[in-house]
């Protein structure tokens, strides 16, 4: 008799099993927690169709007690099995995440395993493929950063030495007495000023581009009108677009209020517009706006210069950047800082600035919020 309710109970039991097998292997992309509940059902449907077919074949009657715990073990049985091989199913699949993530090499990518994952685990690879995606790319941030920092040392001394030792030549002919007629006692002492106020300007713009990469940039803001700002700029570079013959226009609306630190901000507007001239032939034209527009303010300077290289478009915000041909810098070529500057500013207050070619030259554009 109790061979029978076991051969029953059991027959019933794997049956079972089996289809809970079978349910979690569809479910195998489920969460664990589904999982356990699957493994619970399976252990109480087992034991209750044990007792399901004693009471149907009505033969509690000897010894029911061994019966009944016959039936129980059995379910219980059944519910260990599929629960040990539900077990082992997420143990071989966490350890298929160790075993990519053991994979990676520091600067790689990681690449979740191969085939189906149960929800968390799925989950923890998905956001440790992000975290590994933007430790790359900080680490190639990094890596640029340094390299354009090496670049730049090497640079601003040599930017540094040409002149100094021009300077010092000068200066020993004068002391020497060697360069005696007025004309050229002249020119020398011109000449020295105007290379130590150029200098002085590398050395300053060097100041602050590392202010703006020690974060260390203290800005005093209050509300300014782009206008106002843009007139000042444009009074300041006046001078030096009469000596190069360009046409300066400026146009503004009437109201543009922004949040800004106006002697920062004007530092990158007049950049702008000192590259601008730099880089238009003479005649040529260069116009400033500034104008509201979409709830951003937006200051905008057109240049003459033919265009940048397509190529060099994303570069020239970039430190010690300043295009191929002018490597060796003109008399009055930079550093290849003033546009860094500009977009740290501009950063600082949280605009953003970019450059894209235009008509007969490129356009600088600078979009700050406006102020309310
Ligand atoms: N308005 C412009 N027109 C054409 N090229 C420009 C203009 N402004 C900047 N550039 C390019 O970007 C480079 C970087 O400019 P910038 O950072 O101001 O450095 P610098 O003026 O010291 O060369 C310049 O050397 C030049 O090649
Ligand atoms: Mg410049």
């Amino acid at each position: 008799m109790i061979l029978q309710i076991v051969a029953v109970s059991a027959g019933l039991g794997l049956i079972i099993a089996g289809l809970g097998l079978a349910l979690l292997r569809v479910l195998r992309r489920r969460s664990i927690g589904v999982m356990l509940a699957v493994v619970a059902v399976v252990t109480v449907t087992a034991t209750l169709a044990g007792v399901v077919a004693i009471t149907l074949e009505m033969v509690i009657d000897g010894r029911p007690k061994n019966i009944v715990l016959t039936v129980v073990a059995i379910g219980g049985l059944v519910g260990l099995g599929v629960a040990l091989v539900n077990a082992r199913r997420v143990v071989l699949a966490s350890r298929r995440v160790v075993e990519a993530l053991e994979k990676v090499s520091p600067s790689g990518r990681f690449s979740p395993p191969e085939g189906p994952l149960p929800a968390e685990l799925q989950t923890i690879s998905t956001a440790l493929e992000q975290a590994y995606e933007r430790l790359r790319l900080g680490r190639e941030r990094e890596r640029a950063l340094e390299s354009a920092r090496r670049e730049l040392v090497a640079w601003v001394s040599h930017d540094l030495r040409t002149p100094l030792a021009g300077m010092r030549a000068m200066a020993e002919a004068l002391e020497d007495g060697v360069a005696d007629d007025p004309e050229t006692v002249k020119r020398y002492h011109t000449q020295i000023r105007l290379e130590v106020d150029r200098l002085s300007g590398m050395v300053d713009d060097l100041f602050e581009l590392s202010r703006i990469h020690a974060g260390s940039l203290r800005l005093s803001r209050g509300r300014v009108g782009l206008g106002d700002l843009l007139a000042d700029a444009l009074a300041g570079v006046e001078p030096l677009a009469r000596a190069k013959r360009v046409h300066l226009s400026g146009e503004a609306d009437a109201a543009v209020p922004v949040n800004a630190d106006a002697g920062e901000l004007g530092r990158a507007v007049r950049n702008l517009v000192v590259n601008a001239i730099r880089h238009t032939p003479a005649d040529g034209t260069v116009s400033v706006r500034a104008v509201a527009d979409g709830g951003m303010a937006s200051l905008s300077v057109l240049d003459c210069c033919g265009g940048i290289p397509e190529d060099d478009l994303p570069r020239v915000f970039d430190v010690a950047f300043r295009g191929e041909a002018a490597r060796t810098p003109g008399p009055d070529g930079g550093a290849g800082l003033g546009l860094a500057i500009a977009r740290g500013i501009v950063e600082a207050h949280e605009g953003e600035i970019g450059v894209v070619n235009e008509g007969p030259g490129c356009r600088f554009e600078i979009r700050l919020p406006l102020s309310p």
